[in-house]
């Protein structure tokens, strides 16, 4: 179709759609075109995802009352993809704690052994705060990638000897002990814990030693800079490959992206710079959002954000642009992927008995309250999966956004939102790609559907569909 006969074609609308204006029964509707290149590929997809540490891995198994049949039903929305989101990023926090009081994290080498150098006192109880057969639980669905990340090490390798309130791993630039250095002996725990997993069958993929190291919270957490990080990937990096294991590893979750990025010149100084050991780069939305690429080659994964402090609206895909409504979320994850170049988003935790926004589905006794900010996740989680490229994908239209990913098994997932009043007539062109079944299913999420599948649509010769976007909703295209 040529782009004079699309302009033609837009303002006949745009006339009927002014006529239409005069009566107030009269359905508006607008017209919009989009097109995707699965030809003009971009970055690849690890996934989506959540996490479950601080103890809320135990909520999941029943520690409040869920029962073991919504337990299963739950484990099933997260991880499975015929039945759930097929979430495929696992975030399991590597515990720094001597208790498993509040809602700690037990961490496997409790105690000090008195030095760096003394032989540390691993322990192992299977559980590690119920992280461990949560693990098992999404594996045997068929989660992809499990990510340890430590928030802290233990307080006796730190210059506060406390693994809350910030501190420093005794030894990275700047910081010294009395004790000594601790650098080698964090590295040594780290790989500990993951041997743990993999003797027990789970095999762990991404290692991450920091979470917000900006910022000295009263839970556990370490501070550092760019410079003091990659000290301690230099030493990571050796001992993973001493030990040859196969590891990759993840840096900084940054409070937010711009803080993340804050970070890079410190990873990339020196003559040994620190990037080059690393496989990912991982950074927060708090206090900044991913709105565009770091500086960086490396793949970069959103890892944490949620809304902390909104009203509890999960079943709100658009009402007032609330920060936990669906449609938010939505965006949050296309402009991350499209704009940011992320590979992967993490949203806080998956599953928790709480009634905040903080997680994705609330666990109310033995009720589980799946969010919108779920089904939004699910929508690309489900159909853009592990190996995608994302692809090329333009809209004429202001308030309908797009984003699209191409599968390794050729079939393309294309996200669309409709942030408008009305809804749009829509014609798809998909070029560059190959397809069986020239076939395509839509699901939708908005107020009255979670994931609704409709109606298939069949793509003519030219690649191009005829279809609706309801106004305010969230529809995945999925083309077989
Ligand atoms: C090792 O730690 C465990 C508990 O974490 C403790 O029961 C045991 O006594 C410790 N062993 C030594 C030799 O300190
Ligand atoms: C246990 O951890 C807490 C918090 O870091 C610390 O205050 C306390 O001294 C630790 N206890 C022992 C015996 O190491
Ligand atoms: C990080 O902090 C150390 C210690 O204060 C300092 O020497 C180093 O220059 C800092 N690095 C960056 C990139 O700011
Ligand atoms: C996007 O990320 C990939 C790694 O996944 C990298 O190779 C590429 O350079 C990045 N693009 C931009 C524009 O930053
Ligand atoms: C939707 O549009 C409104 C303006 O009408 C804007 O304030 C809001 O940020 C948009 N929502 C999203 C998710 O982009
Ligand atoms: C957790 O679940 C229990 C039992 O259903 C409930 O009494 C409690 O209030 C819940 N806690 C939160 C933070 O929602």
């Amino acid at each position: 179709m040529s782009t004079s006969f699309l302009r033609m074609i837009l303002l006949a609308v745009a006339a009927d759609g002014s006529l239409a204006m005069g009566h107030k029964a009269a359905r508006s509707f607008r017209f919009a075109s989009i097109s995707v290149d699965a030809a003009i590929k971009y970055q690849e997809v690890d996934g989506l995802g959540a996490s479950q540490a601080f103890q809320r891995a135990e909520d999941v198994l029943g520690k409040d009352g869920l029962s073991p049949s919504l337990q299963a039903n739950l484990l099933d929305l997260l991880y499975d993809v015929d039945s759930g989101a097929g979430f495929s990023i696992l975030r399991n926090g590597i515990g720094s704690s001597n208790s498993s009081a509040s809602n700690y994290m037990n961490s496997i080498e409790p105690f000090s052994p008195g030095s760096p150098y003394a032989k540390p006192n691993y322990t192992w109880d299977g559980y590690d705060s119920g992280q461990f057969p949560l693990a098992q639980q999404a594996r045997a669905r068929g989660l992809q990638t499990l990510y340890g990340n430590a928030w802290s090490a233990p307080g006796f390798m730190k210059t506060n000897d406390d693994e809350n309130n910030g501190g420093y791993l005794c030894g990275v630039t700047g910081e010294t002990c009395a004790s000594g250095d601790w650098k080698q002996a964090y590295a040594d725990y780290l790989i500990q814990w993951v041997r743990f997993y993999e003797e027990h069958g789970v095999k762990v993929n991404n290692l991450g030693f920091l979470n917000e190291p900006q910022f000295a919270a009263t839970y556990a957490g370490m501070l550092s800079n760019g410079t003091q990080a990659a000290d301690f990937i230099r030493i990571l990096a050796k001992t993973i490959k001493r030990e040859r294991m196969e590891l990759a590893i993840n840096c900084c979750d940054g409070i937010g992206w711009d803080e993340q990025e804050a970070m890079m010149a410190g990873l990339q100084a020196g003559p040994d710079p620190a990037e080059a050991y690393l496989d990912v780069v991982t950074g927060h939305g708090y206090s900044s959002a991913p709105t565009y690429p770091l500086s960086t080659t490396r793949k970069t994964w959103l890892t944490e954000w949620a809304d902390l402090d909104g009203d509890y609206t999960p079943r709100i895909f658009y009402d007032v642009n609330g920060p936990g409504e669906g449609m938010v979320w939505a965006r949050n994850v296309q402009i991350a992927f499209v704009n940011a170049n992320v590979s992967g988003f993490l949203y806080w935790i998956g599953a928790e008995n709480s009634t905040t926004n903080s997680g994705l589905i609330n666990l109310l006794g033995d009720e589980i309250v799946t969010s919108k900010r779920f089904w939004s996740m699910a929508q690309f989680s489900k159909f853009a999966r592990p190996g995608a490229r994302r692809v090329e994908a333009l809209s004429s239209a202001e308030l309908l956004y797009v984003s699209s990913f191409v599968n390794t098994d050729g079939k393309i997932a294309t996200q669309v939102i409709n942030n408008d009043t009305a809804a749009y007539d829509v014609s798809l062109t998909l070029d560059g790609c190959r397809l069986l079944e020239k076939r395509v299913v839509p699901y939708i999420t908005d107020n009255e559907n979670d994931m609704t599948e409709l109606a298939p649509v069949l793509l003519a010769n030219d690649g191009t569909f005829r279809t609706t976007v309801p106004a305010r909703s969230l529809v995945t295209f999925l083309a077989i």
